[in-house]
């Protein structure tokens, strides 16, 4: 049985259509829909080539070479037009998807520790390693523990309105600590000598913000108590104390003076860059005091010391402004190798 539609004539006029139909495909899209039109099973000339087996020898030999050379022609025209059209695509999308690899990373800045808080650290650690151990009290403090607890009168001129800040109503007696020596006593009322403690924290007092002056500012507290403790060992840990922070060459000084709570008192100086520098207060524990923390001051003694922290990063980096401490300017702590980055 001949099939009606295969004829020479016929498998030419499939083979023109494929041909026709692959050279003006756009794109690979459009060349999958001539794929199935022309060139797959569904496609005229795979339908010729089903109908060669229906055919008489000599017939199928004849149209067999027919429809081959057609299937062929079709083939490697569909490939080349494959490739030409895979390589428009590749150029395309290296252009549409390209990365600018010049253009600047949106970085996300890693947070760091402040200065303040690198230096309190810092002195925490030095102590620590003395066996001292890390004392901490409340901003806001009783005023008791503030100022009477520790020998300071009533008519002392620190406690008036000026220099300290009063907690509303006045007869809660609570106040912001204008110094961290309170602890000093909350030590002594929660523990039994020997003592060694150290106390960093904020502290407040009435004034303006200036290049020199901020009204919360920090201080960090010592104290020793123990039997036999004298002032040479207040000042042989004033020394190590100052080398440590500001260099093995550094000098201190004791010079008289007076604290309420310390008997005798000195103004500690440390010797810097070729001037004596005022750092803190320091002296003995007054027997008052150790004894309003029932503490016997005729079997124990000890030492304090309390200086504050904002004026010591300043001297010790150079910092001539307070205002860079207390702003909060991440270039600031930046130049100290942390924060912002
Ligand atoms: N509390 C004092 C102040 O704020 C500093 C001070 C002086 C602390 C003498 C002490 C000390 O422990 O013994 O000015």
């Amino acid at each position: 049985m001949t099939s009606p539609h295969l004829s020479a004539d016929g498998v030419e006029a499939a083979k023109l259509a494929a041909l026709e139909a692959i050279s003006t495909a756009p794109d690979l899209e459009a060349l999958k829909e001539v794929k199935i039109n022309h060139v797959g099973d569904k496609s005229p000339v795979a339908k010729f080539s089903q109908e060669l087996g229906s055919l008489d020898a000599s017939a199928r030999a004849e149209f067999g070479k027919i429809v081959g050379q057609a299937k062929s022609a079709i083939a490697t025209a569909f490939e080349a037009r494959s490739k030409v059209l895979e390589a428009q695509r590749d150029e395309r999308v290296l252009i549409e998807e390209r990365v600018d690899v010049s253009i600047p990373a949106r970085r996300t800045p890693q947070g760091g520790l402040h200065p303040l808080t690198i230096l309190t650290n810092e002195i925490c650690d030095l102590f620590l390693g003395m066996g001292y151990r890390v004392a901490e009290g409340p901003e806001l403090e009783a005023e008791w523990l503030n100022f009477d607890a520790l020998n300071i009168p009533a008519d002392h001129p620190a406690r008036t309105m000026q220099d300290t800040f009063f907690i509303e109503p006045l007869d809660s007696h609570l106040v912001l600590r204008t110094h961290t020596s309170p602890v000093q006593v909350r030590t002594m009322l929660q523990e039994k000598p020997p003592i060694y403690v150290i106390c960093p924290g904020r502290t407040y007092r009435a004034d303006e913000l200036d290049a020199t002056h901020t009204p919360v500012f920090s201080q960090v507290e010592g104290l020793v108590i123990d039997k036999g403790i004298t002032m040479a060992d207040l000042k042989g840990t004033l020394d190590h104390f100052a080398r440590s922070i500001f260099g093995p060459d550094v000098k201190t000084r004791l010079r008289s003076s007076f604290f309420p709570f310390t008997e005798p008192s000195a103004e500690v100086d440390f010797y810097f860059n070729g001037r004596w520098i005022e750092w803190g207060g320091c002296g003995m524990v007054n027997p008052k005091v150790l004894r309003a923390a029932g503490i016997d001051p005729d079997v124990y003694s000890g030492f304090a010391f309390g200086m504050g922290l904002e004026r010591t990063l300043m001297v010790r980096h150079g910092i001539t402004d307070m205002h860079d401490i207390v702003e909060g300017d991440t270039r600031f702590a930046q130049g100290f190798g942390t924060g912002g980055r």
